[in-house]
């Protein structure tokens, strides 16, 4: 297309594509939280079921969505069963389903085929802005996000165009409430650490929420990345919440009220 998407998905484009080199990765998995080891451990012993990449691919394809990233790929085949488990325990209701940094929706176009017809979705993406967001290519991702959306089949779908710092605070003084929160947006500590203490707030309690990127410990302008401010996170709440998966996640369900 004349924006450079494509609809056709390619699956090349995952990790590869990850700035970071393997010596930056390898130094930031030596640093792991000794809290999040033995699940760790466990989530990467656990059997994988990768076939659901492809089953969503060749759905993606069917749909015709336009996607030009596929970085929610390399999480699939560990999020499914944690999703999956999640959704069997809360019957048949809607599910107050939160983004944090949608970019062309490729994540919520999984979530749309693996928890059909269940969603009232969320998002939250300035998608480009001149001083924090001004790479040229977010005039494209912001129409596609939108061609992507028109094709989902969401119970609903609020769209809050601004960065998740400055949103989050409103919807908390609006008492808005969620069942599901994936956090994807910034990679900064400061930045993240403000998503994990509003989204904690905004998380009802047997809620879940999935922090991604959990290793990256510098962040792409510089300073400390999203490692930092989930360890600090789960080292001052870490009591509210159970550890429910990490990998290059981690998924937290929140299981009492946190005082504030
Ligand atoms: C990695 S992409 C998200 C990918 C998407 N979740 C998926 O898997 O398909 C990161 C997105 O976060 C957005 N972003 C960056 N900082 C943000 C912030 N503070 N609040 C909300 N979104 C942010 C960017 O505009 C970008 O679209």
């Amino acid at each position: 297309m004349a924006d450079g998407s494509t609809t056709n998905f390619d699956a090349d484009l995952t990790d590869a594509h990850d700035a970071r080199g393997l010596g930056a990765k390898l130094r930031s998995f030596g640093r792991v939280n000794p809290r999040f080891a033995p699940n760790l451990a466990r989530t990467m012993l656990a059997k994988r079921d990768g076939s659901v990449v492809e089953a969503f691919n060749a759905h993606s394809e069917k749909v015709g969505y336009e996607f030009t990233s596929g970085w929610a790929s390399n999480n699939i085949p560990f999020v499914t069963p944690v999703l999956r488990d999640f959704v069997a325990k809360r019957g048949d209701g809607a599910i107050r389903y939160l983004e944090i940094g949608a970019y062309e929706g490729r994540n919520l176009a999984f979530m749309d085929w693996l928890i059909p017809d269940r969603l009232n979705v969320t998002v939250i993406d300035p998608w480009f802005d001149e001083a924090l967001n001004p790479e040229e290519k977010y005039h494209a991702v912001e129409p596609r996000f939108h061609r992507n959306m028109a094709r989902t089949s969401f119970r609903s779908m609020t769209a809050r165009k601004g960065f998740s710092t400055y949103e989050l605070p409103k919807m908390l003084a609006a008492g808005e409430q969620f069942d599901l929160i994936y956090v994807d947006g910034s990679h900064t500590a400061l930045a993240v650490l403000i998503d994990l203490c509003f989204c904690a707030s905004l998380l009802s309690v047997g809620g879940m929420m999935v922090l991604d990127d959990y290793w990256h410990d510098i962040s792409e302008i510089g300073g400390p990345g999203v490692k930092q401010a989930t360890d600090q996170f789960h080292a001052a709440f870490g009591r509210y919440f159970e550890i429910t998966a990490v990998y290059r996640q981690v998924a937290l369900t929140k299981i009492a009220e946190i005082p504030r």
